[in-house]
């Protein structure tokens, strides 16, 4: 069943505390939110969240595909999955970019995440200059061919995919109702070739890239828009909840 979410990717910020009391804020949410809440803190904080047993589901921003082993400073997926990770977010642009993972790793780590009954968020998205070319649409199928092409269609009802194009991150520019739903039509197209009808009509796909309490709605009215993956507005409890209830 395709679901409504709406996830916060809290990147490299907030202190203990703050984080803690961005969450608390989050849960003591009065108002009925129509669709499945996600954040992804700092992994040092994923423990001490889970404990709160809130509502809001927790992910990783980034783990290692091994169980266990010489990997200095990584976390690796069982460790992830036994602090109470449900979900885990893949193929970020700040990784690859910044920390060089490629198409192939990122398939090893949703391999991982899927054996260690993790959800993974498949992030996929195209540069500025790729999309100057109008090379979009092949730029993202071809990301997703390289990463989850392998998969069955059980196996991929058990990923969402988060569309985030590089440009729109952190830039304060949107893409366009027109250019969200063109990728997410094509995404969704792609899934349905290569996966069968069912598992294309049935996987979430998330929007991310400066989404706000201000955008929100026009993007969640698209028709293959199925939530959004939200970096700076997530860090503040009212914006995030504005988010959540725009459907
Ligand atoms: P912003 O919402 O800050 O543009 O970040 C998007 C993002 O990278 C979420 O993963």
């Amino acid at each position: 069943m395709r679901k409504k979410i709406v996830a916060g990717n809290w990147k490299m910020n907030l202190l203990p505390v703050e984080a803690v009391n961005l969450y608390e804020q989050m849960e003591s949410s009065q108002v009925p939110i129509g669709c499945e809440l996600i954040v992804f803190p700092p992994a040092i904080y994923v423990a001490t969240l889970n404990e709160r047993q809130g509502s809001i589901f927790i992910g990783v921003q980034n783990f290692h595909p091994e169980e266990s082993g010489a990997f200095t400073g990584e976390i690796s997926v069982s460790q992830v999955r036994a602090c109470g990770a449900k979900y885990v977010l893949v193929g970020h642009s700040e990784r690859r970019m910044i920390f060089g993972e490629s198409n192939g790793f990122v398939k090893e780590k949703i391999d991982s995440a899927l054996s260690h009954q993790l959800v993974p968020i498949v992030c996929c998205g195209e540069s500025l200059a790729v999309r100057e070319d109008n090379e979009h649409i092949d730029f993202v199928t071809n990301q997703l061919a390289e990463t989850i092409g392998h998969l069955t269609a059980l196996e991929l009802s058990h990923c969402m995919i988060a569309y985030e194009p590089i440009w729109a991150i952190g830039t304060g520019r949107t893409a366009s109702i027109a250019q969200a739903q063109e990728m997410h039509a094509a995404i969704r197209q792609w899934l349905k070739n290569h996966f069968g009808e069912l598992a294309g009509e049935d996987i979430s796909i998330l929007y991310g890239g400066s989404c706000n309490a201000a955008n929100a709605s026009e993007l969640f009215a698209c028709p293959d828009v199925d939530g959004g993956l939200i970096g700076g507005a997530s860090l503040d409890a009212a914006s995030f909840l504005k988010i959540a209830r725009s459907f």
